[in-house]
């Protein structure tokens, strides 16, 4: 059994239909990529999975149980955090009170500062800057801030959203290294991305997405190899 398993998932928005019927799985311990073009139903796939939107038809299975109806809140106290698009910080709160509100679930302090005694050796900038407004910081540091407040949580599977999204090349390499490093310790990682050079790089399975279907799935170095992976998604 996967960690998190998608099953002929069917999304609406009114009635236009975004999510045709799609499946995949994450087995724990991977970094999976879902790569696609703008509007393919990568967001919309991950909003499903995290709560924010409902499935018409199909289902989520996490750890063995039904998600599919269950929100979003209550998906974070069972080891679920998304890190959205664009990288919603709350700009008048600093960073640390944001790194806070991240550990809304969490009831033991002692455990709550070791995890982030964790985030600040992953991310010494947001240690530098724990004093200051989050909304007075660079876009690669709000992605940052973004991430740890989602590991505050102490996720056992991760959601991110193009997280390389806006940031200059330096960034974008230090926030797939990051996301190496927090798979490595040990979270799974689904991975959302334009940029599919990147995210097969890091991942190992993806799955391409296409106007609300599954295109093409497999490892992650095959797909990199793959003509059509090539011509569509990773011509410069
Ligand atoms: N709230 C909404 N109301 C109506 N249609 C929507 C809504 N949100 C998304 N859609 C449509 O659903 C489709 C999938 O959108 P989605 O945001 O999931 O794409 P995406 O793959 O994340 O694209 P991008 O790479 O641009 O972020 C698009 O055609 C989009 O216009
Ligand atoms: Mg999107």
């Amino acid at each position: 059994m996967a960690m998190l398993e998608v099953r002929d998932l069917e999304v609406y928005y009114g009635m236009i239909q975004a999510l045709k019927g799609i499946s995949f799985d994450v087995e724990q311990g991977e970094i999976v990529a879902l790569i696609g073009a703008n509007g393919a139903g990568k967001t919309t796939t991950l909003h499903t999975i995290t709560g924010l939107l409902n499935a018409k038809a199909g289902k989520i299975v996490y750890e063995g149980t039904d998600i599919t109806r269950i929100p979003g809140y209550k998906l974070v106290s069972m080891g679920i955090a998304h890190v959205p698009e664009g990288r919603r910080v709350f700009s008048s709160l600093t960073v640390l009170q944001n790194l806070k509100m991240g550990a809304y679930t969490r009831k033991d302090k002692t455990e709550m500062d070791e995890t982030l005694k964790m985030i600040y050796t992953r991310f010494p900038r947001l240690e530098e800057r724990k004093s200051q407004l989050a909304g007075t910081l660079s876009g690669g540091e709000q992605q940052m801030l973004a991430m740890g407040r989602a590991l505050m949580s102490h996720p056992r599977l991760i959601v991110l959203d193009e997280p390389s999204m806006g940031l200059s090349p330096i960034y974008v390499n230090e926030i797939f290294d990051i996301i190496q490093k927090i798979n490595q310790d040990g979270t799974t990682v689904l991975l959302v991305e334009q940029n599919a050079k990147k995210a097969l790089s890091i991942a190992h399975k993806a799955y391409v997405l296409e106007t609300g279907s599954i295109a093409l799935s497999g490892d992650a170095k095959e797909l990199m190899n793959n003509d059509r992976v090539k011509k569509a998604y990773l011509s410069e």
